[in-house]
Order: structure tokens, then sequence, then C-alpha cells
């Protein structure tokens, strides 16, 4: 047994003790269960994804732990538990009184946890994410994807998101084709992982500032990854999850459906919201489109989205392809 099956193994153990705290404990029902219920979720949702909850105590996990005979080597390795500061012979736990999601790896193992506060005004942060280690690479994974990697291949399209709650809302919706990125912005490997799965993407980022940027870094991102690329926005202030509880899963299908435009599409309202009737704007923005068509490998698609363009902003083609042939040359 090697150092990795023993986080493996302990990171198991805590999603088990986690879980039993939320099931069959008063703290965890009245406190953890019935937040998730409020946030709207089902057993069949809480059960699938494993979730569960942390008591609001110093060394719960670590005393659970030593009584069934963990090393507390794996605890502080798998960042279950925190050295003390004023003595680093003891230890406490990382997570309390917050609800846990497990992390899973497209294998279904444990590696590790984000864990939400309950405090409306908790000067802590929203979210705890489990750190770095042996068997947890934060840039590596995404949120959901085990529980959602048939869907993806069957549905041939990965509906991408910010936070925990998205994916669980959408996939309690009958949407079960949905990772989320928890909230780092999207890395190379993470698109790696999606392609295994699909050729295509839409996101669904939060309808904000924050939402809209992150869309934008991750449209380029993906389409270096060589993927076709859709975006949803949503109305401001809403998530996929608050979305989807406020109209129902039907509307929000419909939603999708309706809203969802190719990144062009996409970056044109976004960009010509803010060039508005201004020449030298718009020229800007449509740099900033040519862009995004550069990350694109693909010679054929690219010829596709210059077309696009063209007719989009009433450009001439030949214009545009000769400002676009600039652009690269620049850059290279
Ligand atoms: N996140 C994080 N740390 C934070 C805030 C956010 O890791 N301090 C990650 C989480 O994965 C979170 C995602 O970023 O799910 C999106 O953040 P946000 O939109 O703020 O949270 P929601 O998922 O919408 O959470 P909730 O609806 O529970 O407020
Ligand atoms: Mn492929
Ligand atoms: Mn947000
Ligand atoms: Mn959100
Ligand atoms: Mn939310």
């Amino acid at each position: 047994q090697n150092e990795k099956d023993s986080q493996f193994i302990v990171s198991n153990w805590a999603k088990d003790h986690y879980q039993k705290l939320l099931h069959e404990t008063e703290e965890g029902e009245s406190i953890g269960l019935s937040y998730l219920m409020q946030r709207g979720l089902n057993q069949t949702t809480i059960k699938t994804f494993e979730l569960g909850y942390s008591l609001d105590q110093w060394d719960d996990l670590l005393k659970a732990a030593q009584k069934q005979g963990y090393e507390a080597k794996y605890l502080e390795k798998t960042g279950l538990t925190i050295v003390r500061e004023d003595d680093p012979n003891r230890r406490y736990d990382r997570f309390r009184g917050r609800v846990m999601f497990p992390i899973h790896n497209v294998s279904g193992r444990v590696i590790g946890f984000g864990a939400r506060t309950l405090k409306a005004n908790d000067k802590t942060a929203k979210y705890l994410n489990s750190p770095e280690s042996e068997i947890y690479h934060k840039s590596d994974v995404l949120y959901g994807l085990y529980q959602a990697r048939q869907p993806i291949r069957t549905e041939d399209v990965c509906y991408l998101v910010e936070g925990y709650l998205d994916v669980l809302s959408l996939h309690q919706g009958g949407i079960k084709n949905v990772v989320a990125s928890s909230g780092t912005s999207l890395t190379e490997s993470q698109i790696r992982l999606i392609g295994r799965y699909t050729d295509n993407v839409t996101v669904l980022y939060d309808g904000d500032a924050a939402g809209i940027r992150a869309s934008l870094r991750g449209i380029d991102m993906l389409l270096e990854g060589a993927l076709n690329v859709r975006v949803v926005l949503f109305p401001d202030g809403d998530d996929p999850d608050s979305y989807i509880r406020k109209v129902g899963d039907q509307r929000f299908k419909d939603y999708l459906e309706k809203n969802s435009q190719d990144f062009i599409s996409f970056k044109t309202r976004i960009v010509s919201q803010e060039a508005a009737h201004d020449p030298v704007k718009k020229a800007e923005a449509i740099r900033d489109v040519l862009q995004s068509i550069a990350k694109v490998p693909d010679p054929i698609k690219r010829q596709v989205f210059l077309q696009q363009t063209s007719t989009t902003f009433g450009i001439d083609e030949q214009v545009l392809i000769t400002e676009y042939n600039k652009l690269v040359k620049k850059d290279s």
C-alpha cells in the first residue's frame, strides 16, 4: 500500500463520516440537511453526489479518525486537518460547520472537498476547498465529471458552470451533462478532460460582470483546445442554479435552447454593446473577435468564422482577411 492509496482511503472514510453526520445526527439534520432542502435539493441528488456535513467543532473529524486508527499524517496530507500555529504537535479540523461537497476523480474516488458555510454573514470564505495534495490537483479536476461523463457522451455536449450548486440543481432538473470549474478560471487540462468525452461545450456562467469576463476568457481557451463553443447568458444577478429554481426545469431548458449563441455572436454582442456607434470602438471590437478566431486550430472552421464575422459586422470579407493576417503576423 503506497502513500497515494492511504490518502484515497482516508478521503473516502472522511466522505462517509461527513455523510453520516448529515443524515444521522441532530446537528447535521437540523442545520446541514435542512439547508440543502431549502436550496431545493432532494434526497436522490444529495445521495448521488454524496453530500455531507462537518460538525461545528474543532476536532470531530480528528478524533473520529484516531478512533478508527487512521494516521494523523494522512489527514494532514489531504488537508482535512491543519497544524496549530502555537503548537505544531496539535491539529484541528479544516472544515467545521459546513456542508461538504466531495470532489471525485473520473473513477469516482474522493480526492478532495468543497465546503460551504451555512452562516449568512460568515467572515470567513463562503467556500473552503481542500488544498493541493498528492491526489488532488485543483487545476486537473472538474466538479461533477464523474456523474456527468456518460450523459456528456450521450448528449455529445458538456455544459460548463461556475459552481457546485449549479451542477447539483441542473443535474436534479434532468440536465445531467454538466460540470463546474469551481471558481478557478478554466485550465488547459480541464479542457483536455472535457475533450475526452465531447467536442462541444456550452458555457453557462453567472449573469454578472465577473461571469461575463470569465466566459470571454474561457471561450478563447476552449477554442484553442479545438472545442466548439456556445454561450448562454443569464439575467444579471442570476446563476444557473438560481434561474432554474426561479423558472422551473422545462422553462430553463427552453431558455437554453432559445438563448444559446455561438461564440462570435456572443462576443459581438458583448463588445458592440460597449462599442455602440463609435467607429474606433467598433474596429477594436472586430479585432477582438479576430483574436478569438485566431485561436481556432482548424483552418476550415477559421474560414467559416471569418465569413460569419464579415456578415455580422457588415465588413467586406477581403478587408477582414487582410486585417486578420496582419493580426496573426503581429502575434507570432
Ligand atoms: N468559490 C470558491 N471560493 C469562494 C467562492 C466561490 O471556491 N470563496 C467557487 C465555488 O466552487 C463556487 C463557485 O466558485 O461554487 C462559484 O462561486 P459563487 O457564484 O460565488 O457561488 P455559488 O456557487 O453561486 O454559491 P451559492 O449559490 O451557494 O451562493
Ligand atoms: Mn474529440
Ligand atoms: Mn459568481
Ligand atoms: Mn454563482
Ligand atoms: Mn449560486
